[in-house]
Order: structure tokens, then C-alpha cells, then sequence
């Protein structure tokens, strides 16, 4: 599939080396579920190409690769975003190569074309966003950064659900926690978890915070996934209450569950991310209700039984949070 940010094709001076290690150094910023980095980005052709990493992949977790597409899909946005950023046009393929299941994109920088001020905004926020596991405050986000926040995940042909209504709130927060129960409960679950998170061997993927914790904080709702252990009591701000009240909670929701929808949704969470962070707002994920099948089908059903809920996300007034590692080599 061809998404051309302009159709028009021209010529323009190519990306230089440092461009072209920027616009990697963009792609390997993105998020991924246990921070595995489950990509192989590499310059190829006059594009960079984003593939997936079946070695990284999360059999547990993630056993049909949804969350690996998504992560991947946010890698594309942010390279696309950098193309622009960098005054050219992008030229987006997603699945190039219909016989290569692996191959998920590939963006190609054209003729020269001036980014906009928000797409220079956007590109900036790329080293910016980090997962953000503190409280938040409980300050409300404004009705117009709610329509931005929608529109960002419009743009990628997506939805942002927000879940405003106390009894759906109520609901979702059940499913986390019952999803969050089984995954713990679940062998294998716990021994993927325990390869990634806060293993000491781990300096460049992973969660290598050397407070990670094995258990949940169990007095929290959307937070019970605190694997990098970032709460500890000194971290706090003075008087903070360490469970928080009422976030703001989205899910990305795409109109199909195909592998493309799965790439364009994760495009869409980097977009929301992203317009999150320009706007100042902080934001972490609520992976579990999503990632367990039986648990899925009934949040879907909670949004209405049409779209396919792929990421519930977090947002709030957060702080500044440390960056987690990326390893060097992101191609072959
Ligand atoms: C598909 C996906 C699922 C994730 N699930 C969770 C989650 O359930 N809980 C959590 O705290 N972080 C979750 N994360 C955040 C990752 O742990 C985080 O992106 C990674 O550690 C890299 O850190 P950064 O986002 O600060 O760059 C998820 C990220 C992605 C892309």
C-alpha cells in the first residue's frame, strides 16, 4: 500500500550519511512492549526499510505479532515525520512485498519539500517521548487537545477512543485487571517477562532499570504493569499521592485487525504520542486487557463491537522521566 504524503516525485539533493543516521536514530526511538526493539531498520535503495525481527518477537505476550507490527508502525511514522522534518517529501509503502511477511515498510525521501511548523514540532518530539509510569495530576486535558489528539489518530486512518464514562471506565479497568491476573498466573508469560525485564545482562534492550520489579504495584488501576519499578518513594514529587485519580484514558482503534491495520495503528499511537508530547502531556500504555484474547473481544465490545482495539494509552500532567535504552546496531 502507497501512502504518499504528496504524489508528486522530483529531484532533491539525496540525504547525506548524518541524515540518513538520523532518520534511523528516529525510527529506533520508537516505543515497543518490553522495549525489544523488534526491528531491523536498514538503508537500502534510496529508503529506509523497516522490518520486523522474529527474534525479538514476544511468543507470551504477543503470540500473533500484533504488538510487533504496532512497534514497527510507530518506527515508520517517526521516520517519515524525520523525512519531512528534513525538507523533503516521504514516500510511504506499508507491506511492499506481499511475499515477505517481515518487511512492513519502507520511506523514501524525494524532492525537496519545506516541512510544515507542526510536522517540525512533531519530528522535534520523537527524542522527547518516553513511557512515563508516575502518577499523573489529576489537571483535565482541554476539549481542544482531546479533538488534536483524535485528529492524530485519524490522520493514520485510525480512531481515538476516549473512555470518559465512569461505568466503561469502571468496566475497563476490571479487564486490566483480570488480564493483568491470567498473564501472571501464565508460566510462559512470566518467564518471556523475566528474559526482558530487569534482567542485568540486558544494557541496550529490554528494561534494564536496576529497580525493575517482578510484581505489580497492587494498589493502582492503570499502573499495574510497573515493571521498570520507577515509583520508588524518592522519585516522587513532595506530598505526591502515589495512586493517581483519573486519568485520561484512550484506546487506538483501527477499522480492521489485518496486519496492514495493525502497522497504520501503530502509526497512529506514534502519532497521538507524539502530539501528546509537543502539547506537554505525558503517557504510558495499558498493554494487558489487549494483549490476552478473551479479554480483548469484551473491551472491544465495551467500545461498541466495531472497532478493533489495538493500544490503550494513558495521558496525563507527568514529569520528566529518564530514557530508556536503544541498542546501536538497528540494521544488518
Ligand atoms: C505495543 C506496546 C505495548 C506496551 N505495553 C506496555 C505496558 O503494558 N506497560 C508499560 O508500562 N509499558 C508498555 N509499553 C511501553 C514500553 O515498555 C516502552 O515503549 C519501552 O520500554 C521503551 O521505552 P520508551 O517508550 O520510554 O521509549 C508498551 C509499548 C508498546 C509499543
Amino acid at each position: 500500500m502507497r501512502q504518499d504524503t504528496d504524489a508528486t516525485t522530483g529531484s532533491g539533493s539525496p540525504p547525506d550519511a548524518a541524515e540518513i543516521a538520523q532518520l534511523l536514530a528516529a525510527g529506533a526511538a520508537a516505543p515497543s512492549s518490553h522495549n525489544t526493539q523488534p526491528w531491523r531498520l536498514r538503508w537500502h535503495d534510496g529508503a529506509v526499510e523497516v522490518h520486523g525481527d522474529p527474534d525479538r518477537a514476544l511468543a507470551a505476550a504477543d503470540p500473533d505479532g500484533r504488538e510487533l507490527r504496532m512497534a514497527c508502525g510507530a518506527a515508520l511514522a517517526n521516520v517519515r515525520l524525520t523525512v519531512r522534518a528534513q525538507g523533503r517529501r516521504a514516500h510511504v509503502q506499508l507491506l511492499p512485498e506481499p511475499e515477505e511477511p517481515w518487511f512492513f515498510g519502507r520511506v523514501r525521501p524525494g524532492a525537496a519539500l519545506p516541512p510544515t511548523g507542526w510536522e517540525v514540532e512533531l519530528a522535534a518530539a520523537i527524542p522527547r517521548r518516553h513511557t512515563d509510569r508516575h502518577p499523573f495530576s489529576g489537571r483535565p486535558i482541554s476539549a481542544a487537545l482531546r479533538e488534536q489528539l483524535g485528529r492524530a489518530a485519524w490522520r493514520e486512518r485510525c480512531r481515538l477512543v476516549l473512555v470518559d464514562g465512569s461505568e466503561q471506565r469502571r468496566q475497563l479497568r476490571e479487564l486490566t485487571a483480570e488480564a493483568h491476573r491470567r498473564q501472571r498466573a501464565d508460566p510462559a508469560f512470566v518467564a518471556e517477562w523475566e528474559r526482558w525485564i530487569g534482567h542485568s545482562d540486558r544494557v541496550d534492550d529490554g528494561l534494564p532499570h536496576p529497580r525493575a520489579r517482578h510484581e505489580p504495584r497492587p494498589d493502582d488501576a492503570w499502573r499495574l504493569r510497573d515493571f521498570a519499578g520507577t515509583i520508588a518513594a524518592d522519585e516522587r514529587f513532595p506530598g505526591e499521592d502515589p495512586v493517581e485519580d483519573e486519568p485520561t484514558i484512550a484506546v487506538v482503534a483501527s477499522y480492521d485487525d489485518t496486519r496492514l491495520a495493525h502497522v497504520q495503528a501503530g502509526q497512529a499511537m506514534e502519532q497521538v504520542l507524539l502530539t501528546a508530547t509537543a502539547r506537554g502531556l505525558a503517557s504510558s500504555f495499558v498493554a494487558s486487557p489487549l494483549e490476552v484474547a478473551t479479554t480483548r473481544v469484551q473491551v472491544r465490545a465495551l467500545l461498541g463491537g466495531v472497532l478493533w482495539p489495538q493500544m490503550v494509552l494513558r495521558l496525563g500532567r507527568g514529569r520528566s522521566v529518564h530514557p530508556t535504552p536503544r541498542r546501536a546496531d538497528t540494521g544488518d
